[in-house]
């Protein structure tokens, strides 16, 4: 018999609406027995189903639907007062109290804001702070929150790591299209407003999504619609030439005419397309370098065609040399998204974003901030960050990246003076844009919790937040997550949380030390293989023989990667004493016997954090299994054999890592801990 995914009750996730606890159940029952929703226009139906839904399972009373908005107890209505709030995404929730009767109100300029609101409002109940007078008037910070998926035709996923893609099989959509409708309320849920549904690596048959199979396209924007969705597509830069033209050079007026036919046919089809992501000119996909042009003549080409339509043509900064030959020790892979972009700044188009990766390399465990944030001024940019753990234990190992996020978004460009940060630079605030926001590579399968280990579920729902409000406090986010998804039993919360906090640290302690980075098997990704990278193309070297380890990136003696960022920034890596220790090795060259700021020598560094990360592991699994009474049993069961698997590789990357450095050095560990010679 076919399992059927629904049926448990990690598939709900953040919103299974359970009833809440008796002190709540009892404050707010009776409450909100009537809702009345207007001028939601083609939202209206979500909306209603949401308060249905939401009141039914929190209370256990299921409202009834009036038309009369004075007599309604709960009002969604538009157009509200929301001028002064930031638009139609933005909503007002007001509670009134009056003898006794909570009167909730959530008005908006527009349907989304509505649907927001109507979101926000459920939270807010779950989390106990709806009462009278409470009032909250909020808005998203960004007009771009995208999710990226890598999903492919025939419905494999690249670097997937929760089954099979939710959208394709077989080359057509699958038939459980209802399971799509759930993933765009997850998402509309958290504000996400614009998915891209195919892999930016487009297959042969993904190019037909611009062609023969539009119909799919056309069938999966209507279900993310319902939800104030829209969809984008990834497209093949050298597509004309697989329709049938001899050339995709952009300048050519025959290309250019073909993209404004292809993007007027789609658009009739489905008129709020959000637009194109591209990867061009990047691991072999092609790109304008092929017709001797620049990446403004590739992405303002796209921009040109989808312009009439209100599209945006969203372009990789992702571009480097894949083809490096390790003996080459002047190129540098980490300078070459800046090398590439920063001169190009301004001359993009209006309608042309630039997505960047967070940090210069590729979503690392730890990485500085990609010196193109601060360094574009004049180009519209959105920030890249993965919640698919392809370098953090893919999954099967616990690492809540939203910490990750958080040290990234504050990080401090100086591009404007101090303060200057991410955040303010994805929210269009320190430089004038048309398009700013964020994107984030998914982390979701068909798996029948979606994420694969059920706490990574946490990293959606905390990518979607931060996309909203890069502002909002790790803790917030933690909080709400851990309360909307297990409840409200103290001792749960506090070891969710805890579990949560501490995991990305974990994760690096055991994995590779101070910001080195790639030690990971080639291909997949996935355990330790110190020198998996180490004599490949692809420009990932560490570098370490028995005396050091480390790629010296100063201006004076390295590769001047650091002389990419501000004057702040650049003199505070350029030194060895300066430098951010958690990034020592991705800087500079440092020899094992370098004392760091604890006293303690590299080497030592290196040994200690690797025993701790395996320790802190063992403290996990003793900390959940505390609370084996109090969660769901078969969520107890699932994420103890995810933490006891985690454990099993946390002890083969100490080993092995361990290993690697003390054959180097015969330098044995200062407290004779068992290091395998
Ligand atoms: C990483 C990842 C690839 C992916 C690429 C990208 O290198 O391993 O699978 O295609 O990033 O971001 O395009």
């Amino acid at each position: 018999m076919a399992f059927h995914p629904r049926k448990t009750r990690d598939y709900g996730c953040w919103l299974n609406y359970e009833r809440l606890p008796k002190g709540l159940w009892q404050r707010y029952s009776g409450q909100f027995s009537t809702v009345s929703v207007r001028n939601a226009g083609g939202l209206a139906p979500a909306i209603e189903e949401e308060l249905k839904r939401g009141l039914e399972g929190l209370l256990g009373q299921s409202p009834r639907l009036v038309e009369d908005l004075e007599a309604a107890a709960v009002t969604v209505c538009a157009p509200g007062d929301e001028a002064d709030t930031g638009g139609e995404e933005s909503f007002r929730l007001r509670v009134q109290e009056d003898q006794g009767q909570l009167k909730v109100s959530i008005t908006s300029a527009g349907e989304r804001g509505l649907l927001y609101g109507t979101f926000a409002f459920l939270r807010a109940l779950q989390l106990g702070q709806i009462a009278g007078g409470f009032e909250s008037a909020d808005g998203p910070r960004t007009p771009l929150r995208l999710l990226n998926h890598w999903d492919n035709l025939d419905g494999s996923i690249e670097r997937g790591y929760a089954g099979r893609s939710i959208f394709f099989q077989d080359n057509r959509l699958v038939e459980d299209l209802d399971r799509v409708r759930d993933y765009a309320r997850l998402l509309a849920s958290i504000g996400i407003n614009g998915v891209v549904v195919n892999n930016v690596n487009v297959s042969r048959e993904a190019t037909e999504l611009i062609g023969s199979k539009v119909g799919m396209v056309k069938t999966l924007a209507a279900i993310f619609r319902v939800y104030g969705i829209r969809l984008f597509l990834s497209i093949n830069f050298a597509s004309p030439l697989e329709f049938g033209l001899d050339t995709a050079d952009p300048v050519n007026s025959q290309v250019q005419n073909w993209w404004k036919e292809r993007a007027a046919k789609l658009y009739a089809e489905i008129p709020d397309l959000g637009g194109f992501l591209v990867k061009a000119d990047s691991e072999h996909r092609p790109g304008p370098f092929t017709y001797g042009r620049t990446h403004v003549e590739g992405a303002n080409m796209l921009a040109e065609a989808l312009k009439p339509f209100g599209g945006v043509v969203i372009w990789r900064c992702f571009v480097y040399n894949c083809q490096q030959d390790w003996r080459d020790t002047k190129t540098d892979r980490a300078r070459a998204a800046y090398d590439h972009f920063q001169p190009l700044d301004g001359r993009f188009a209006d309608n042309a974003v630039l997505q960047i990766k967070n940090g210069p390399v590729d979503f690392q465990v730890r990485e500085p901030v990609s010196p193109l944030f601060g360094g574009l001024e004049r180009t519209n940019q959105i920030l890249e960050l993965q919640i698919t753990q392809e370098y953090t234990g893919q999954q099967r190992h616990l690492c809540y990246l939203v910490p990750m996020w958080k040290e990234v978004l504050d990080f401090d460009t100086y591009a404007r003076g101090p303060g200057s940060t991410v955040a303010r630079i994805v929210t269009g605030s320190v430089f004038p844009m048309h398009w700013s926001g964020i994107a984030g590579v998914a982390n979701v399968g068909s798996d029948p919790n979606w994420t694969g280990h059920t706490l990574a579920q946490a990293n959606l729902y905390g990518y979607g937040r931060l996309a909203w409000d890069p502002g909002l406090p790790t803790e917030q986010i933690t909080r709400e997550w851990v309360v909307l998804t297990f409840g409200h039993e103290p001792a749960v919360v506090q070891t969710v949380e805890d579990l949560l906090l501490g995991s990305w640290e974990t994760y690096e302690n055991y994995t590779v030390p101070l910001g080195i980075g790639w030690m990971c098997n080639p291909g997949h990704h996935f355990g330790p293989s110190p020198e998996g990278y180490e004599f490949s193309r692809w420009g990932t070297y560490h570098r370490a023989d028995c005396t050091a380890i480390g790629v010296d990136r100063s201006v004076k003696r390295g590769t001047g990667y650091a002389g990419q960022y501000r004057p702040e920034n650049a003199r505070l890596y350029e030194s060895v004493q300066t430098c951010p220790e958690e990034l020592l090795l991705f800087f500079h060259r440092i020899p094992y016997t370098h004392v760091l700021k604890s006293g303690k020598t590299l080497i030592q560094h290196i040994y200690d954090t690797h025993f701790e990360g395996v320790e802190q592991v063992e403290q996990m699994i003793e900390k959940w299994k505390q609370i084996e009474e109090k969660v769901d049993p078969e969520t107890f069961a699932h994420v103890l054999q995810r933490l006891e698997e985690q454990l099993e590789h946390a002890r083969e990357w100490c080993d092995v890592i361990n290993t690697y450095f003390y054959r180097f050095t015969h330098i044995p560990d200062a407290q004779g801990r068992k290091i395998y010679p």
